[in-house]
């Protein structure tokens, strides 16, 4: 049996399907959904949705939420092994945390470490349907942005077969596009002319001070895509590598999520 937390979130619920898809035993899990509902927050509430369970998809929810340690202890006690939603900066935050609570717990691992989400344009969804325009900072900032499909196809591989244990693929899209640009496919996607407005980095922080909060959080991403103008993300072949055909590209994402934007 394997277990899908995160199972109502981008990547979980593909991870459920393809695991599904392929035959396997699956339960999944979140706060509010999936077969047992569990929170990871409160240890104890995780034990019916590992009994009987070999092996874990584990999505850490996100920065602010406490009990990494007692969460994994409480899992790595239960089974064999945890393929790990982790990120290509796992070396800077919440991430290694979880890595090496699970490392040291001796399990069989897969840290499956993602740049950016190409979810995350999602944020200018109300932009784009109110006003037909993305106002944002750096739009010269160039992303390999991943469709979390492919995420969850790697983590398929990851859960189902040993040939990944030990390893921390870093998954990237197929190449590197600008802000701008990626504004421009999604106004392609939905039949609409959607025009970049370059905010200054002082305009763009007093925006996203307001809508997230965390003045750290705010000025690492601007710090992040003031680095990337010019000269972008790596882009690795690690998709391919594993599950034999490229990542998806953007466009392709902007097709298959065109209705959240209208
Ligand atoms: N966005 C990026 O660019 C990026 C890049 C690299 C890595 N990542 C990492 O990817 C992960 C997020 O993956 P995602 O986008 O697939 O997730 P998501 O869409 O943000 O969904 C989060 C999932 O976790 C569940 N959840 C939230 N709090 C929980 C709790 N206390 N206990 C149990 N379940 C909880 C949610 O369901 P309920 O609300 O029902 O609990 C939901 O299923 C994060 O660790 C993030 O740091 C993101």
């Amino acid at each position: 049996m394997i277990l899908v937390t995160g199972a109502t979130g981008n990547v979980g619920r593909h991870v459920a399907v393809g695991l599904a898809e392929a035959g396997a035993a699956v339960r999944t899990s979140s706060r509010r959904g999936g077969d047992v509902p569990a929170d990871l927050t409160d240890p104890g509430s995780l034990g019916p949705a590992l009994d009987g369970v070999d092996t874990v998809f584990l999505v850490w929810p996100g920065p602010a939420v406490p009990g990494i340690e007692d969460a994994v202890g409480a899992i790595t006690e239960r089974v064999r092994k945890v393929v790990y939603l982790s990120a290509a900066s796992a070396e800077h935050g919440f991430w290694g945390t979880v890595e090496k609570a699970v490392e040291h717990s001796g399990v069989d691992r897969v840290f499956l470490r993602p740049g950016g989400f190409a979810t995350n344009t999602l944020g200018w969804a109300g932009m784009v349907r109110d006003e037909g325009v993305v106002r944002w900072p750096y739009g010269e900032a160039a992303r390999s942005l991943i469709h979390e499909r492919d995420i969850a196809d790697v983590a398929v591989r990851a859960l189902l077969g040993d040939e990944l244990d030990g390893t921390r693929p870093h998954l990237t899209g197929p190449a590197n596009l600008t802000q701008a640009e990626q504004v421009r496919l999604i106004g392609e996607a939905i039949g609409r002319d959607v025009r970049w407005v370059e905010l200054s980095p002082e305009e763009a922080r007093e925006q996203l001070l307001a809508e997230w909060g965390d003045e750290t959080f705010v000025d690492a991403a601007l710090s992040h895509w003031a680095s990337l103008v010019g000269m972008g993300e790596p882009v690795t072949d690690d998709v391919t590598r594993i599950i034999g055909r490229p990542a998806r590209p953007f466009r392709d994402w902007c097709r298959d999520h065109a209705a959240d934007f209208l």
